[in-house]
């Protein structure tokens, strides 16, 4: 199962920019790609901060946007947008029974399930009671299946200042997790910065957005990191029974291809012919 990912879109009202990076032209390349690259994908997931400034505008570009899209489309909330806005502006939206954007998807991987960590007034990300208890039904009705969650705040920390904003139910979350023991991976936006690891016994992947990007701008490291219009990433998961692989992938169109005489092809299928024997007998 193929999942293509996005992260922290930062959409604007049309004819406006993101601290002057046209961000719907940033999202509309990776929709390109999903199209012509990864037609085969399950899901195409956005994972939050869809809205820079949560303006209606901005969500109604984003419906506009997602429309010509053949991929089913999943959105989940982030610190900058607005649950209201999106939701007016959103009508066909999924939501649970107390109003959050939270799905699940069911595949024959397993199940996927969506959260809304955004807390109106807040940076950092949250799970309330309610929301908490919606996800440990989800995990109890799909008792012994593989689970793969997707939020837009990362519970674990990646060592970065960052961290201080990330999300604040961790130890709620980690219980459940741990009682239900189904999680395999978690994937979750935020920090505009692509790494992966483990947290307490469970996978992650943290995606990159398509705007701008942080440095390793780690917490000891004095002064603000920089931040970078560098490449224009996404996520493409491949999941299988054996296990699961993150392809962190630049859609900028202007990136330079080297020219493949560099890397000739008929030496490369003799050694993949001999089973990665570098010479004949
Ligand atoms: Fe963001």
């Amino acid at each position: 199962m193929k999942i293509y990912i996005i992260s922290d879109i930062h959409l604007v009202a049309p004819g406006t920019t993101s601290k002057g990076m046209d961000s719907a032209q940033r999202l509309q390349w990776s929709f390109d790609d999903l199209a012509t690259n990864h037609a085969d994908a399950a899901f195409c997931v956005l994972l939050g901060d869809l809205a820079d400034h949560a303006e209606a505008e901005a969500y109604r570009s984003l419906r506009s946007i997602i429309a010509s899209v053949r991929t089913p489309v999943i959105t989940l909330l982030g610190n900058h947008d607005d649950r209201a806005t999106y939701l007016a502006e959103t009508p066909e939206a999924e939501t649970d029974a107390d109003g959050f954007v939270q799905a699940v998807r069911d595949t024959p991987m397993g199940r996927l399930i969506f959260l809304d960590t955004a807390e109106t007034g807040y940076v950092t990300g949250h799970l309330c009671a309610k929301r908490q208890a919606w996800l440990a039904a989800r995990l109890a009705e799909a008792a012994g299946t593989p689970v793969y969650l997707f939020m837009h705040h990362p519970p674990f920390d990646t060592g970065a200042k960052v961290d201080q904003l990330k999300f604040k139910d961790g130890a709620a979350l980690a219980a459940m997790i741990a009682e239900h023991g189904q999680v395999r991976h978690i994937a979750a936006g935020h920090t505009h910065r692509i790494c992966g690891g483990v947290w307490r016994g469970t996978a992650f992947s943290n995606l990159g957005s398509t705007t701008y990007n942080t440095g390793v701008h780690l917490t000891e490291m004095p002064g603000t990191g920089a931040r970078y219009d560098e490449s224009v990433n996404v996520g493409i998961m491949l999941v299988t029974e054996e296990q699961i692989v993150l392809h962190a992938h630049d859609v900028n169109p202007y990136r330079q291809p080297l020219p493949m005489v560099l890397f000739p092809q008929k030496r490369l299928e003799e050694i993949y012919a001999r089973g990665g024997k570098l010479a004949a007998d």
